[in-house]
């Protein structure tokens, strides 16, 4: 067996953030952040369950499948509603599906963990998957920390994952570098903590060996590659990424300039929107990536 991707969706809170807002609380202007980050606006509002739960209700819809044919609910979150229940148990009640939920946080790496967890899950099952990424880290940011608070969005995105004859996925690469878990954090009651130099060097250093290793193990070129699909936390990041691992702007998906850094929403936000732009074809070769805390970072090669 296998699996295919039936259905996608995402949603993003109505309020929007510029960085003229921005600058009208902190020293900072709509220039640099452009600049240094490629973001002109975020939207900002809503639960992680209540986005979770729209972005569902759009891949479900979109999908054809009916939320009671759904066996799983997995949603990769940084930013759960509560720290317990997981917040997937809400967003289960919420569609009406029958099936089981889990949280997965892996971080901004953690909608590519789930998407290999509910390919498994299935393939080898023979079961109906509903695969989110939501997050809303602006409840975390301390909004006089104009490193971070220029940078994250709230927003989700769904794919509805069902068993099928075809490979789904080509391969994956992953890994952690733990020693770095103090570069980007929340602790229990307090804000996100970010040294964002050194978090954008093993962002860049990460990714691009990551990619290298997994085109030597599934012998895909970049030049087979249809779409690149990375983690939206910054365009110098993904500009670097792209040189290193010789995959063209052109082929790659950006959304950052208008959602800023959604976190584990922010893979399946840019590829549902690529498939509304009718960018994807069946069949074609799409590569994803994510790094974030951790520090940890994957990487597929799915067909689409
Ligand atoms: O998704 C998880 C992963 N997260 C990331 O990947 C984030 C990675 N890091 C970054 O994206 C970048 O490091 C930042 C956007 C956070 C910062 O950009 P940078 O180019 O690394 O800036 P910097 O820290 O080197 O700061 C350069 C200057 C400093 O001023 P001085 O010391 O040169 O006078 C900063 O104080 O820019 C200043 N600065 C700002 N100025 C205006 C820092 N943030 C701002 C700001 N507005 N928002």
């Amino acid at each position: 067996m296998g699996a295919r991707i039936t259905g996608w969706g995402y949603k993003l809170p109505e309020k929007v953030i510029t960085n003229d807002d921005l600058a009208q609380k902190m020293d900072t202007s709509d220039a640099w952040i452009r600049e240094r980050t490629g973001i002109a606006k975020r939207h900002i509002g809503g639960t992680t369950s209540e986005l979770a739960t729209e972005a569902g209700k759009a891949a479900l819809k979109a999908s054809g499948t009916d939320a009671k044919d759904i066996g799983l609910v997995i949603l990769a979150t940084a930013s759960p509603d509560r720290l317990m229940p997981a917040t997937s148990a809400k967003v289960h009640e919420q569609l009406g599906i029958q099936g089981g939920a889990f949280d997965c946080n892996a971080a901004c790496a953690g909608f590519i963990y789930a998407l290999l967890s509910a390919y498994g899950i299935a393939d080898k099952f023979d079961t109906k998957v509903l695969l989110i990424g939501s997050d809303t880290l602006s409840r975390f940011v301390d909004e006089q920390d104009r490193q971070t608070a220029v940078l994250f969005g709230d927003g989700a995105g769904a794919l509805v994952i069902e068993p099928d004859a075809e490979e789904l996925i080509l391969g994956f690469e992953a890994g952690t570098n733990g020693g770095g878990d103090n570069l980007l954090y929340i602790d229990h009651g307090d804000k996100l903590k970010m040294n964002g130099k050194e978090v954008f060097k093993q962002a860049v250093r990460s990714d691009s060996e990551s990619i290298k290793t997994l085109f030597r193990k599934t012998s895909v070129s970049p030049k087979d590659i249809k779409l690149f699909v990375p983690h939206q936390a910054n365009i110098r990041i993904i500009e670097a990424v792209t040189s290193r691992i010789d995959i063209p702007m052109e082929n790659t998906m950006v959304t950052i300039s208008e959602t800023g850094n959604t976190t584990a929403a922010s893979i399946p936000l840019a590829l549902a929107k690529a498939a509304d732009e009718n960018r994807l074809t069946r069949g074609d070769l799409i590569l994803l990536s994510g790094f974030g805390a951790g520090m940890t970072w994957a990487s597929v090669i799915l067909k689409w």
